[in-house]
């Protein structure tokens, strides 16, 4: 196990080529291909709206941000997003949104899990991502079908996390969250941003060693771009675009040496930075990649990157997974067998 100060030393060293670090990505993807196979899972990414009640500092879509065009899917437009995926062979889709906890937003969840889950006669994975929600909501998700939830801490350092959020965002509740989810029988997925304004080196490694302690089942992060208009944009990184990239590679590598059997994502963000920036996360050892599914029509003007279609994403040498698996981490099945609270996912086996 990496040492927070080996952590450092490695995240720390000098940023510029790529090529530089060949060896450290060559590392980690050889650790993935024995753990979980030189395989890539598909999920397909359904953005169900982007309203939010959250006004984080950073972010595009924060409830504060006049001019943005407010988009929600029609239920019609999901089955039909939903059955694309179906019919395209993927065995899992990721229904994400700003954060809302209203019972009309709540009820329509459950409703469309239940008749995702219907529609695939069950064989349908559904991931949620849908922010910070009461207990008894994440229950009636769960009961409804839903199996894994992702819910980024952000920044695992408190002081980091309370500066990029206004003054009313808590991170004890966020950690309060990510227990809850746990507790429920979730896969839980976390992640941070790599390059924020106040955000030094130590503090990565800081976010890589909370990963660890928390045990989490899947991880999805990337690098943090200004969005235009939004406090933060304000605020200068101690890094460039090019350099968070790297690090963010380097972060991907590092977590996949840290927790070998556990389901890494190579974002958007990687490759609204870069044009190969998926393939470079999933040679940095990422196993998930997640193609946007949601309908042109309805997203409205307002994207946070411009998504690459799937089509150009090069995984030539790869197992794409898409047939009907779920792509359940081994380390899901792992905790699952050595905890004796028998509170487990019926998704665990398949
Ligand atoms: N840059 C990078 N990532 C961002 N997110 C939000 N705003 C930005 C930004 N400006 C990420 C957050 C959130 C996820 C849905 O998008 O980590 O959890
Ligand atoms: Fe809302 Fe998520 Fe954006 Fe925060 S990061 S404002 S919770 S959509």
């Amino acid at each position: 196990m990496m040492t927070r100060n080996e952590l450092i030393t490695r995240l720390e060293s000098p940023l510029g080529e790529l090529s530089d670090d060949r060896e450290l990505f060559a590392e980690a993807a050889a650790v993935r291909d024995r753990t979980i196979g030189r395989r890539v899972y598909l999920r397909g990414l359904i953005e169900l709206s982007n309203r939010c009640r959250k006004n984080c500092l950073y972010c595009g879509i924060r409830s504060g941000m006049d001019g943005v065009g407010r988009y929600e899917l029609t239920d019609e437009q999901v089955f039909a997003a939903v059955q694309r995926a179906w019919r395209a062979g993927y065995g899992s889709v990721v229904l994400q949104a700003g954060e809302r906890v209203d019972e009309a937003f709540v009820g329509r969840v459950e409703r469309l899990v239940r008749r995702i889950k219907r529609l695939s006669d069950g064989a349908l994975g559904i991931t949620l991502s849908l922010g910070e929600q009461a207990p008894q909501t994440y229950r009636r998700w769960f009961e409804a079908g839903a199996h894994r939830y992702l819910l980024r801490i952000e920044a695992s350092s408190p002081e980091l996390y309370r500066r990029i959020h206004p003054a009313d965002h808590s991170y004890r509740e966020r950690l309060h969250s990510l227990r809850v989810l746990r507790e429920v029988g979730y896969q839980v997925g976390t992640g941070v941003m790599i390059g924020l304004p106040f955000q030094r080196v130590e503090d990565l490694a800081d976010d890589l060693l909370f990963f660890k302690e928390s045990d989490i089942d899947m991880c999805g992060m990337g690098p943090y771009i200004e969005a235009p208009g939004t406090p933060l944009a304000a605020c200068s990184s101690l890094w460039t675009r090019a350099e968070r990239l790297q690090l963010a590679l380097r972060m991907i590598a590092l977590l996949r040496l840290l927790m070998p059997d556990i389901n890494i994502a190579a974002t958007t963000a990687l490759h609204a930075l870069h044009p190969r920036g998926r393939e470079l996360g999933v040679e940095a050892g990422a196993n998930v990649l997640m193609p946007n599914l949601t309908p042109e029509e309805g997203r409205g003007e307002y994207r946070l990157y411009d998504d690459k279609p799937m089509e150009d994403t090069d995984l030539r040498g790869f197992d794409a997974v898409l047939e009907n698996v779920w792509g359940d981490s081994p380390h899901f099945a792992a905790r699952l067998r050595s905890s004796s609270s028998g509170s487990s996912a019926d998704g665990s086996e398949k």
